[in-house]
């Protein structure tokens, strides 16, 4: 049997960190906090805040399945879109597409998944509980069971991670196909027809987001590890002598995008997978991974593909992959290097590296904490906070809508007149929207004309404010949030 597929979504060390304190990753704030208790605040405030529940969870969930709510659906949002943005339309050499989930079958046997894509499961003896072989404890040196500590375990066994359905009314084995485990083979099996289409040249890519599903033997680790997950795959093609230096160009392109949405690049971590690890179709892979609070984990992995999946559609289909050179007068199936990310486990990361606690006093000079989410501000999902300072003053709320009804058509503004304005910045950081716009007396003037039409513009990281007038408001904040 060739050895398992190396893939974006097989994760090492999970939970490795758990009870470890933080420092240098998450910064002296957090240093009291375990990696453990942080988790735990995040995933109270996904859930709080409205970012991320439970799938069907008035009928006790549904294991490894979640479902995005406001703030996380916007957040997300951002996320595809700023990817898209980068990786196609930025670009004279990537076209989009968007693939059905279900295929034929024989696309699965061609890939190799039907046949291969699986993990070593064992199942306990004494309590009957089924685990990943490769993410069992050890204790003096024997495999232990994590729910019951049995040892008596059975051989590791191979279990297919695709879920398996039926086309259509028949439920026989001719009816049979798989939800994709990837969004990857759409693209092989779609390479001809985007090719003429398209007429693009070598090296090109083809791009595409989507859902993808794994039957998880153990999901875990809050939405890192879910039966249902969305996917930002390229394929990048190529002649076969571009492939090597290909591979090095979109890791850095893939590290520069990181960067770009507020993820450092010393919180990244890239891992060259070994020829023994990789997948058996590999000429080269890198992971690249990130330091959630529950272990190093793997967000992308690119992958140096070599001509393997549309040789083997190629030969299972019996319709030419190949490529005609009309420089050299050559005809070949193409490379192909493959940057595939995980988009759950992206916004996972944002929110991660956005999770903050600090200590602030307030004007009455009481300490108090302060959570914020320190997105960058074209992650955010709302951009801008608008607040007249009294809800039961006309002019002051007719202001503030006027501004609200400005700054609609470029980004995500919340208008909230409730409450004190403190309470009303403080609900905003925890939602991690960078601006804040705060309408008062002075903005209609009541203390002269030279602050007529200003607000306050407040900073959420720094909480600095500065006076700002209303029609320069567009203009400062877009090429921030762009
Ligand atoms: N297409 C690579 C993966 O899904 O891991």
């Amino acid at each position: 049997m060739p050895p398992p597929f190396h893939s974006v979504f097989r994760a090492k060390n999970a939970g490795a960190c758990v009870g470890k304190r933080i420092a240098e990753s998450y910064g002296p704030m957090s240093e009291a906090m375990t990696r453990g208790q942080r988790m735990e605040r995040i995933v109270s405030l996904c859930k709080r805040r409205g970012f991320i529940f439970q799938s069907s969870e008035i009928y006790g969930g549904l294991n490894g399945c979640w479902d995005y709510g406001p703030l996380g659906t916007e957040l997300k949002r951002n996320l595809k879109d700023y990817w898209w943005r980068r990786m196609t339309r930025e670009r004279d050499d990537v076209v989009g597409m968007d693939g059905s989930i279900l295929m034929n079958r024989q696309v699965w046997r061609a890939s190799g998944h039907e046949e291969t894509f699986s993990d070593p499961m064992v199942d306990c003896r004494v309590c009957k509980g089924r685990f990943r072989a490769d993410q069992l404890p050890e204790k003096d040196g024997q495999k232990q069971c994590p729910s019951c500590g049995s040892r008596d375990m059975t051989e590791p066994r191979a279990f297919n991670l695709m879920f398996k359905t039926y086309v259509g009314a028949t439920e026989d084995e001719s009816a049979v196909t798989y939800l994709r485990p990837e969004t990857a083979q759409a693209i092989f099996v779609q390479f001809k027809n985007v090719l003429e289409v398209s007429r693009k040249k070598l090296p090109f890519g083809i791009a595409q987001v989507g859902k993808a599903f794994r039957n998880e033997i153990n999901p875990r680790n809050f939405t890192f590890r879910s039966r249902e997950f969305e996917q930002m795959e390229l394929e990048y093609f190529c002649k076969p002598e571009q492939g090597p230096g290909l591979l090095d160009y979109w890791l850095e392109e893939r590290l520069k995008f990181y960067e770009a949405i507020g993820i450092p690049r010393e919180k990244l971590h890239v891992h060259e997978i070994a020829a023994a690890d990789r997948a058996f179709y590999s000429k080269g892979t890198f992971d690249i991974e990130f330091d959630f609070p529950f272990g190093v984990q793997e967000l992308e992995g690119v992958a140096y593909r070599t001509d393997y999946d549309l040789a083997q559609h190629q030969k299972f289909s019996g319709k030419p992959m190949d490529y005609f050179d009309e420089e050299t007068k050559q005809r070949f199936v193409p490379h192909v290097i493959e940057p595939s990310a995980g988009v759950d486990r992206t916004v996972l990361a944002l929110i991660c590296n956005a999770y903050d606690e600090e200590t602030v006093t307030d004007d009455k000079g009481k300490a108090e904490t302060r959570t914020v989410l320190r997105f960058h501000p074209r992650m955010a999902p709302i951009k801008c906070g608008v607040f007249p300072l009294l809800k039961n003053n006309e002019l002051l709320v007719a202001k503030a809508r006027e501004i609200t009804a400005l700054l609609k058509p470029h980004m995500l503004v919340f208008y909230d007149e409730t409450g004190a304005i403190g309470r009303r910045y403080r609900r905003q950081d925890e939602a991690g929207t960078p601006f804040g716009v705060t309408v008062d007396f002075d903005t209609l003037g009541e203390r002269g004309p030279e602050l007529h039409n200003t607000v306050t513009l407040r900073h959420r990281d720094s909480m600095k404010q500065e006076r700002v007038p209303i029609s320069e408001l567009p203009g400062r904040l877009l090429p921030e949030v762009l």
